[in-house]
């Protein structure tokens, strides 16, 4: 790679997709790992997918391992997974349940909260409350947790502010997981998120999604300055007297943005017939059609919340070509599977969603990896979402570069 990273982002042309080596470099990857993977907030999971006591978690983030883990107080903790002695592994499962946190290799033992309480033959001087596990930074807002890698982090208290009248009556607290999903998509992170931030494609792509979910930019499309047309602002105007907030609204140099959006006419819930795929509602709101409370906080997670279920995303950039999607659908924890809602008909949209996205990501990602690829234009109609995207992300890597240059090779 002869030219720097910075003056790719320098010679880019916002409107247009980016140059090849961002979607297909492995130095390009690891500076994103460095200047954002390693540094924003990123979603890791809902809280209530920790049910009990020592149920923990396991997430990657690049070479990081982390364990995300409840304690007897019922507090949420992450650490590292790494054990102070020699630095083993102590959780190699993806996740589970403990009582404590037992390194497998000489068995030092640590309680729930990372202290250490169990250390063999280190003699006499050895300090065990110098050895706890090292914490990562986790904040909750509405029952979704994040985690921070940062030895500092960035402003947590905006996004939650922001964020909290428009979740908290979706009672994620009373939450259960009803299935989740993860898939590994071929393709660089940054397209996982373009075709996320365009429904450009809806419309060929998501027969099953299209039963529901508005292709009309007129509806789902809000001007980048928030502006909404008349049908859509009447929307969020009934939402709101029905005590669903639902103004678009979007925040923290664009890195998150919550919006309350209608759904197609008649349908209220991400069914194939639009009807609720649950009959307990998970969500406190006096009108059925309140639609989808659609979030994004860049670069780690979108989120759909229904008034009968909620489905979280969290994105996982694996390599330059490899990223994985999480989906969880959660319902009411008294909700009872084949009772109150059939699995298939809660997840089906979705599973196929997400696997004709897959599709159409792995596809882009091999027309870009060709030396015939070069940028070209985003729809100014119905891809403005993938340009605030696209010009988030150049100005976050421009920022997290600017003292010093990283080579793109
Ligand atoms: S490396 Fe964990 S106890 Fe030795
Ligand atoms: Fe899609």
């Amino acid at each position: 790679m002869s030219h720097s990273m910075q003056h790719l982002l320098d010679r880019r042309t916002s409107g247009f997709s980016l140059e090849r080596p961002f979607y297909t470099d492995a130095g390009i990857f690891d500076a994103e790992l460095t200047s954002i993977f390693y540094r924003e907030w990123l979603f890791a999971l809902p809280a209530c997918q920790l049910e009990k006591t020592g149920s923990y978690m396991r997430l990657t983030v690049g070479a990081y391992d982390v364990i995300v883990v409840k304690g007897a107080d019922g507090a949420i903790r992450a650490f590292h997974n790494s054990c102070r002695h020699r630095g083993s592994i102590l959780c190699e499962a993806s996740q589970g349940q403990v009582a404590k946190l037992v390194c497998p290799y000489h068995q030092w033992t640590y309680e729930l909260d990372g202290s250490l309480i169990w250390a063999r033959s280190m003699g006499p001087d050895f300090d065990p409350s110098k050895w706890g596990l090292r914490p990562v930074h986790l904040r909750e807002v509405c029952g979704l947790v994040f985690i921070c890698l940062a030895d500092t982090p960035p402003d947590f208290d905006s996004f939650a502010e922001l964020a909290r009248p428009y979740l908290e009556i979706h009672d994620l607290h009373r939450a259960k997981v009803a299935h989740t999903t993860t898939i590994t998509e071929k393709g660089n992170w940054k397209l996982v998120w373009e075709n996320n931030r365009e429904c450009y494609h809806c419309g060929g792509a998501h027969p099953s999604l299209c039963q529901s979910f508005p292709i009309d930019p007129e509806i789902g499309g809000v001007t980048a300055d928030g502006g909404a047309s008349p049908k859509l602002q009447a929307h969020f105007d009934k939402c709101a007297a029905a005590g669903a907030p639902a103004q678009f609204r979007m925040e923290g140099d664009g890195q998150y943005r919550v919006a309350r959006m209608p759904l197609n006419e008649g349908a209220v819930s991400y069914t194939l017939t639009g009807q609720p795929a649950v009959r307990r509602p998970l969500c406190r709101v006096s009108i059925p059609d309140a639609g989808a409370l659609l979030f994004f906080h860049y670069p780690s997670s979108w989120c759909h919340f229904l008034p009968d279920h909620s489905l979280t995303f969290r994105v996982t950039p694996i390599g330059p070509q490899e990223t994985q999607v999480t989906t969880t659908w959660l319902v009411d924890r008294d909700a009872v599977e084949g009772v109150d809602y059939d699995l298939q008909t809660l997840t089906e949209v979705w599973l196929h969603t997400n696997d004709e996205d897959r599709r159409i990501v792995e596809a882009n990602q091999l027309g870009i990896n060709s030396p015939a690829y070069s940028p070209g234009p985003y729809s100014p109609v119905e891809e403005t979402g993938v340009i605030q995207f696209v010009d988030w992300y150049a100005v976050t890597m421009s920022k997290a570069l600017a003292p010093r240059k990283v080579a793109a090779e």
